[in-house]
């Protein structure tokens, strides 16, 4: 798709039927990316979901999905101490989940951790820009690259993880025209989030393009709400509720059929039962 032009496209996805919808819908490329802390387990950012549900979330993905390419976010404290960590992180990703890659944060100085990964076959997705692991030595999360400088550290950042051997690179949060100079001058895609149209491809957490999320909720400014499944969802329940209140739900068709003849023949044994417990 990168050789023809074709932009890719890439979904989040952090269970089962989120990846079957996401694979169905025909994304090219499915991420089991972090974010799973915030949106699907309610966490207050990233930094607190574990190698373990990292795995746990990946393996019920890569069931669902037939044809997408899976990768799985490397968890904030599973590849920073060492590249031989980082490869046994990796390896129980694809071993025990089955991902086909796997995404780590970082640039220059993860290059000798994503060249030991994907010495030991693994291919590696770098992430650069805004990287939420870090949002706290970034001063949360902010636009990265919007100064020269800033815009120089993610272009050495994108040559440093190209040479390391990442496949692909996703730019987080970057203005438009530099992360376009950026895929420019590389030789492997590029995959934007809030960072343009000139990028290889997009990807999008699966939660928040469909509006699976209340009124009022804060949104990053590159959100696109393509869905309402929120509100949807809501007005099921909320029929359901009151159908279950007012005994129309389950209505006949929702039952199982018997003959008339074996509850007229069930009840009289029941009421013998009962009229013979009561004389002794
Ligand atoms: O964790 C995630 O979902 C991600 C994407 C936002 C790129 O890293």
């Amino acid at each position: 798709m990168y050789k023809k032009n074709e932009p890719i496209a890439m979904l989040t996805a952090h269970d089962f039927p989120s990846a079957y919808v996401a694979d169905s819908a025909g994304m090219d490329m499915v991420l089991v990316g972090d974010s799973l802390a915030m949106v699907a387990l309610g966490m207050n950012d990233t930094n607190a979901v574990t190698l373990d549900d990292m795995v746990l979330h990946c393996r019920s993905v890569t069931r669902a999905v037939r044809s997408a390419f899976v990768v799985g976010d490397l968890p904030m404290g599973s590849y920073e101490i060492n590249p031989q960590q980082a490869v046994q992180s990796s390896i129980r990703l694809v071993k025990e989940a089955h991902v086909q890659a796997v995404k780590l944060e970082g640039g220059v100085d993860f290059a000798s951790t994503i060249k030991a990964v994907t010495t030991a076959g693994i291919p590696v997705v770098a992430h650069i820009g805004l990287t939420p692991q870090r949002q706290n030595a970034l001063g949360g999360f902010r636009a990265q690259g919007k100064t020269v400088a800033g815009a120089l550290k993610l272009l050495e950042d994108a040559y440093a993880v190209q040479e390391a051997g990442a496949f692909m690179v996703v730019l987080e949060a970057i203005p438009a025209e530099i992360a376009a100079i950026i895929t420019k001058k590389l030789r492997i895609p590029t995959i934007g989030i809030g960072a343009g149209d000139g990028c290889s491809g997009q990807v999008l957490v699966q939660i928040d393009m469909t509006g699976n999320f209340p009124s009022g909720r804060h949104l990053p400014k590159f959100v696109k709400k393509y869905a309402n499944v929120w509100e949807e969802s809501k007005r099921g329940i909320e029929q359901y509720r009151e159908e279950v209140k007012n005994r129309s739900y389950p209505a006949k068709e929702h039952t199982y059929a018997i003959d008339e003849e074996h509850v007229a023949q069930f009840q009289r044994l029941v009421d013998e039962q009962s009229s013979k417990n009561s004389q002794e």
